[in-house]
């Protein structure tokens, strides 16, 4: 696993962005998994950019979200349909038959969570899968506790998410109980996997994270075992955390430039 701290939120975002870009260059269909939330705005906004002043193309592109609210229409505010058209796909050339989030509004929930899993199949398999985290250590909504082996499936949020909803809407039985979410197995089996972390509420989660053991009561904890899995946070995020990774080389052709350096100094 991969740790890179960066000097601030823009720094970490940057970086985000030209890993995604990165994937879209090399394959024009590649297949992305996206979150919500604030972390990856930062993201999302760089993106734009490349795509506005560079021509980054994300017209083959496919995309797969990591959940989304029950009960709540694609055109509502507060929905992840609606937070994710806003952040970044009207701002880009992706197709809208393209881009695929849970459907909050079937009424067939078992199948539709069958179904997302099959589309994700069909895609070709999630080439880069971007994740926030929860200071309690959740990815997706999967909370303290989930299988780390479940797929994508229906959530009852905790007592202490629809609380924090609450003032989003105008009355408390309007809040959502429940969402689908991909599941701990499902981003596992993500060819590569970026987690993001900003702000010192993240700090404890991330070192639990990053160097505590494997648990299901941080869920989090899972990507320590994927074979390919970069961890990228700002200096607050990373402030709780023991060891020292200023020299992680960020990946193989950083790594092959650095014996190049080398062998010329030599
Ligand atoms: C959102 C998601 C959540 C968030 C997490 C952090 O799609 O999957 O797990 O990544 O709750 O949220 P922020 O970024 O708002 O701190």
């Amino acid at each position: 696993m991969e740790v890179v701290i960066k000097e601030n939120y823009q720094e970490m975002s940057k970086l985000a962005a030209s890993m995604i870009a990165e994937v879209v260059r090399k394959k024009p269909r590649a297949v992305l998994g996206l979150a919500t939330g604030s972390t990856p705005l930062g993201t999302y906004q760089e993106l734009i950019r490349m795509h506005k002043e560079q021509g980054l193309d994300f017209s083959q592109v496919v995309t797969f979200n990591l959940d989304e609210y029950i009960g709540l229409p694609p055109e509502h505010d507060q929905s992840y349909h609606y937070f994710m058209q806003e952040n970044l796909f009207k701002h880009i050339n992706i197709p809208p038959g393209n881009i695929h989030l849970p459907p909050g509004m079937d009424e067939d929930l078992v199948a539709a969570c069958e179904r997302y899993e099959q589309m994700i199949r069909d895609a070709g398999g999630i080439d880069i899968q971007l994740l926030g985290i929860g200071a309690n250590g959740h990815i997706a909504f999967n909370e303290p506790g989930s299988s780390l082996g479940s797929r994508t499936r229906v959530k009852a949020l905790d007592k202490k998410t629809i609380e924090d909803n609450t003032r989003f809407f105008e009355h408390i039985d309007d809040v959502p109980k429940f969402a689908i979410t991909m599941g701990i197995g499902t981003i596992m089996d993500s060819r590569r996997v970026v987690m993001l972390a900003n702000k010192a509420n993240k700090a404890h989660a991330i070192a639990i994270t990053v160097e505590g053991p494997v648990t299901a009561l941080v869920p989090a904890t899972i990507v320590q075992l994927h074979p390919h899995a970069t961890i990228i946070v700002d200096q607050d995020a990373a402030s709780e955390l023991k060891r020292a990774y200023e020299h992680t080389p960020r990946d193989l052709t950083e790594a092959i430039a650095y014996i190049r350096r080398q062998k010329q100094s030599s």
